[in-house]
C-alpha cells in the first residue's frame, strides 16, 4: 500500500506573512490540505494544486471529532503523497497535534511538524512588550483553563498566580470566572491585564485593564480568538495601547 507523508504545518496566528518559508514550500508541494476553518484564506491559495478541506470545530459536528480528523489524514496519506494538515498557530501549542502524531505513527505514516507564530508571540509584538524582561519577569506560563473532553480540571488559577507573566488561551469568553478563581487564589484585583484579539491581523484589538475589570473589559471584545495576558510587564501599558487603538477605552 502506497504511503505517503503528513505536514503538520503551523499557519501563524492569522497574517499570511508571518507564514514560514518552510510552510509555504510544503504547502505548494502538497496534494491535499485539511485546514482549521480560521486559516486565512490567503495562506490557503499558495496550495494552488492541493484540494482542499476544512476540518474542525467550527466545520460542523461530524468534522469536529478528533478521531474522524485522525482517519480522515491516515486515509489520505495511503492516496496521496504530500498530505498537510495546517492548523492555526503553533501546531505544538493547545492544536491537538499529539492526537493526530501518536495516530499516524501508530499506521505506520511519517509524520513532520513545520512550527507557526503562535498567538502570544504576534501579540507580544503588536503590544512591543516582552513576555519576559530582565528584573521583572523571568516566567512565562502559557495555559487554558478550559477543560477538555476527558480532561481532569487541575489548579491552572495557581500555575497563574505563580508565573511572572500568564498567557491564556482560550479563555477571553470566561472572563468573569477565570477573574473569580484567580482572586480566589490571591491574586490582587489591580493586577495588570490586557487582552488581544485578532492579533496580527487588519482588525485587530487590544484592551487594557486590571484583574477587577476583567469581566467587563471581556464583554467589548467582538467574535476574533482572543488572548488574556497579564502580569508586571503589561503595568502602564494604557497609554501606549490607546493611542495605538483610539476607539479602545
Ligand atoms: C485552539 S487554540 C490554538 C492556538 C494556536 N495553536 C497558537 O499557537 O496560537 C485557539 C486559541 O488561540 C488564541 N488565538 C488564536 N489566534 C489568535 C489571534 N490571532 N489573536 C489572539 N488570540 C488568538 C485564542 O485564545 C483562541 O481561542
Amino acid at each position: 500500500m502506497a504511503t505517503g507523508k503528513v505536514w503538520l504545518v503551523g499557519a501563524g496566528s492569522g497574517a499570511p506573512d508571518l507564514l514560514t518559508l518552510r510552510a509555504a514550500r510544503v504547502l505548494q508541494q502538497a496534494d491535499i490540505v485539511f485546514h482549521d476553518a480560521l486559516v486565512n484564506p490567503q495562506v490557503l491559495e499558495l496550495a494552488a494544486v492541493a484540494k482542499r478541506q476544512a476540518v474542525g470545530k467550527r466545520c460542523g459536528e461530524l468534522s469536529s471529532t478528533q478521531r474522524f480528523i485522525n482517519r480522515r489524514l491516515i486515509e489520505a496519506a495511503r492516496r496521496y503523497a504530500n498530505v498537510v494538515r495546517l492548523k492555526g498557530g503553533d501546531p505544538m501549542l493547545f492544536g491537538r497535534a499529539q492526537e493526530e502524531i501518536d495516530a499516524l505513527q501508530q499506521a505506520g505514516i511519517e509524520v513532520e511538524v513545520v512550527p507557526g507564530v503562535s498567538a502570544m508571540f504576534a501579540a507580544s509584538a503588536t503590544l512591543n512588550r516582552s513576555l519576559t524582561r530582565r528584573g521583572l519577569s523571568r516566567s512565562v506560563v502559557v495555559l487554558t483553563p478550559r477543560i477538555g473532553q476527558g480532561c481532569a480540571d487541575h489548579d491552572w488559577a495557581r500555575a497563574a498566580l505563580c508565573a511572572d507573566t500568564a498567557v491564556l488561551y482560550m479563555a477571553a469568553r470566561q472572563a468573569q470566572a477565570i477573574t473569580r478563581a484567580l482572586l480566589a487564589v490571591g491574586m490582587s484585583a489591580q493586577h495588570p491585564v490586557v487582552l488581544v484579539e485578532n492579533a496580527s491581523l487588519p482588525d485587530e484589538r487590544v484592551i487594557t485593564a486590571t484583574l477587577g475589570e476583567l469581566p467587563a473589559c471581556a464583554r467589548e471584545l467582538g467574535h476574533g480568538p482572543a488572548l488574556v495576558m497579564m502580569g508586571e510587564v503589561y503595568a502602564g501599558l494604557m497609554a501606549q495601547v490607546q493611542a495605538l487603538q483610539p476607539k479602545v477605552a
